[in-house]
């Protein structure tokens, strides 16, 4: 159907809009410039490019069993469609726009939908039968085509509503242009496509059909809505047509404002931010001093629906950034905040790495109410209530904020310890573990996924950083009795833990922090119950190397409840196990810290069986020690210094 040069290429491009914001390091990091190798085949999961449309089509009969499909006309239908009281809506046009439009038809949305081949308009003939299908029992009651404007749908959908209406059944075609991308002096005698907001345009439609209304008063509402649309579309890349040859994409690093859903190219190529890309977007929505364009009059206060469209290929994680970034702009620079909000798949271009921005202008009251009103289709997904709506978006950005850290307010154990020596000892292992953290990395990155290095270095950063905290305010009660340099060890730990828990990330970040608080309940079981003594009587025990051992053999044992790692199956327990046994049986950290460097250094060329590297097949793990037992080790070794 479409009649503009496809210009097909690779569909994996790894650019990414979100990694466009533009900020330093994130950008340097993400942004990945590396291109596909142009011959490289371009992957699908099909299993007859030929067969495809059927084979998906099908599946709109099993996602919504009150539909069928006719394989030979590519007709999908709701099975009582003739019989059904209310007037009819059919759509269609060429495959690749799923879930447009089969996945729309169910009760209260779409009654047939019609496909073509992929981006190729379907046939008079097919489009006829789709709509004797629905119309010839009751030939007055009524039949809503419904389609985009494109050459080839409306040769074909006009043909055969005109040989529907010959045959007595009474028919009405509505075109929708939504697009704003290419302006009216471009455009000219191509004028403007349909893209995403014909969706609106036919769900509005089908729910004024649903309610019973005319297909006079159906079609001046849906005429209505398609006059008060705009939508533009942005892409990273062209896409690739399944079956057909590939070749390389000429767009690079660029990105095509106004491209359609077919490949056809739009009105510009940019480098930009996705904070620029939103603004130039949202300038072609809405700005009225573009003579151009200008195809809707918005203003602040104004009822509008905003629908950010997926073109397919953008994860969900993209497209709820680039939706918080068009609500936020449309806020800022417009005093614009939509009455309906619509984030997800409606209209796609294959696996087009790319979205599309629409504008509703809800000029008549019945417009809301006919968006949410239920529709029984599978490929409909708008699942807040309008009572919900009726709160309004928030763009205040007033987070919930979080509730007050609760105070450790448990009693103080009876256990001592020198405060500014503990501390010393700690800082110089949390600095030595810091300074492995590129070491460490280097391993993670042959054996693991290599973030094991950068995860323990925050985690350490952040203890170091709550010891200056503490050291700073004497009044905290970690810091206890600061000001007589004893420490209660039990709250000291029980803190660290807590940093760790909010500051560590990933396996580790749950290791140690699961570890430490184990520890602290390991300790605090030391001490001896203070409920018979009067605080101000209370013997002070120190804490000895015996006291450390004990509570570190109890810490291991409630590691072991959480992961079912061993020494040998080269995790952070070859170093942490052989360490605590060690100084249990010895008393002598030194030893202890030997033993654990030993355990460390038996995980090179470990097989693993758990834990990071079990998911790797690297062939440098002969030389490289397990990195969360070399992260301990190091850690280990700055107590000694
Ligand atoms: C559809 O495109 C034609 C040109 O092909 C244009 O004249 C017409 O205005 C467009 N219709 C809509 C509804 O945008």
């Amino acid at each position: 159907m479409e009649k503009l040069p496809l210009s097909l290429s690779l569909s994996l491009s790894r650019i990414h809009f979100i990694l466009l914001l533009g900020s330093l390091n994130l950008q340097e990091h993400e942004l990945q410039l590396t291109r596909t190798p142009p011959n490289r085949p371009a992957k699908h999961f099909v299993n007859e490019p030929l067969a495809l449309v059927n084979a998906a089509l099908r599946s709109a009969t099993y996602t919504n069993p009150s539909v069928a499909f006719d394989a030979a006309q590519k007709t999908v239908f709701l099975r009582d469609a003739a019989s059904q009281p209310t007037i009819a809506l059919i759509s269609g046009g060429g495959s690749g726009h799923e879930p447009s439009f089969a996945g729309f038809v169910g009760k209260g949305f779409l009654t047939a939908a019609v496909a073509g081949s992929v981006f190729a308009s379907p046939s008079a003939e097919q489009v006829f039968r789709a709509i004797r299908r629905v119309g010839a029992e009751q030939p007055q009651r009524g039949v809503l085509v419904l389609i985009m404007n494109y050459t080839g749908d409306m040769l074909h959908f006009g043909m055969a509503v005109e040989k529907a209406r010959a045959e007595g059944i009474k028919t009405e075609l509505l075109v929708v242009g939504d697009d704003v991308g290419v302006g009216r002096k471009r455009g000219g005698r191509i004028g403007r496509r349909g893209l995403a907001g014909t969706v609106l345009v036919q769900k509005i439609a089908a729910a004024a059909a649903a309610q019973g209304q005319s297909l006079e008063q159906v079609s001046q509402i849906a005429s209505l809505a398609s006059e008060n649309l705009a939508t533009v579309g942005a892409s990273l890349s062209h896409v690739h047509v399944p079956g057909r040859e590939i070749t390389p994409d000429e767009l690079g690093d660029e990105i095509e404002i106004g491209m359609g859903i077919h490949n056809e190219e739009g009105f510009a190529r940019v480098k930009t931010t996705l904070k620029g890309l939103v603004e130039t977007m949202l300038k072609q929505l809405l700005d009225q001093s573009d003579s151009d364009r200008a195809y809707i009059n918005v203003k602040s206060g104004d009822e509008v629906v905003v629908m950010v469209n997926n073109l397919g290929g953008i994860s969900p994680l993209e497209l709820g950034a680039i939706t918080t970034e068009v609500i936020d702009q449309l806020d800022a620079s417009y005093q614009i905040k939509p009455a309906r909000l619509l984030s997800g798949t409606y209209m796609t271009s294959l696996n087009g790495l790319g979205f599309s921005i629409t504008i509703l202008k809800a000029t008549d009251k019945a417009i809301l109410p006919l968006i949410d009103a239920p529709a029984d289709a599978a490929g409909w997904s708008p699942a807040v209530s309008p009572e919900n709506w009726a709160r309004g978006i928030d763009t205040t950005k007033s987070e919930i904020k979080e509730d007050a850290p609760t105070a450790d307010d448990s009693a103080p154990s009876n256990l001592d310890l020198d405060a500014a020596f503990t501390t010393a000892k700690l800082r110089s292992a949390l600095k030595s573990l810091i300074a492995a953290e590129h070491e460490i990395t280097k391993f993670d990155t042959i054996v693991g996924d290599g973030d094991c290095g950068l995860c323990l270095k925050t985690g350490a950063e952040a203890v170091l950083k709550h010891l200056d905290a503490i050291s700073s305010s004497s009044s905290s009660s970690s810091a206890a009795a600061a000001a007589g340099g004893d420490l209660d060890i039990v709250h000291f730990v029980r803190n660290i833990a807590q940093v760790i828990e909010s500051n560590m990330d990933g396996t580790s970040g749950a290791l140690y922090a699961i570890f430490v608080n184990a520890l602290a309940s390991g300790l605090q079981s030391q001490s001896s119950s203070s409920s018979s003594s009067s605080s101000s009587s209370q013997q002070k025990t120190a804490v000895t190397a015996k006291t450390w051992a004990t509570a570190l053999q109890a810490a291991v044992k409630s590691l072991a409840r959480y992961t079912p790692a061993q020494p040998g199956d080269r995790t952070v327990v070859d170093a942490l196990v052989p360490f605590v046994d060690t100084l249990a049986e010895t008393l002598d950290v030194g030893k202890a810290v030997a033993a654990a460097r030993k355990g460390s250094d038996s995980t090179k060329g470990m097989e693993a069986s758990l834990g990071r590297s079990v998911y790797v097949n690297a062939e440098g793990w002969s030389e490289c020690p397990d990195p969360g037992a070399h992260g301990l080790v190091k850690l280990l070794e700055g107590f000694l210094v």
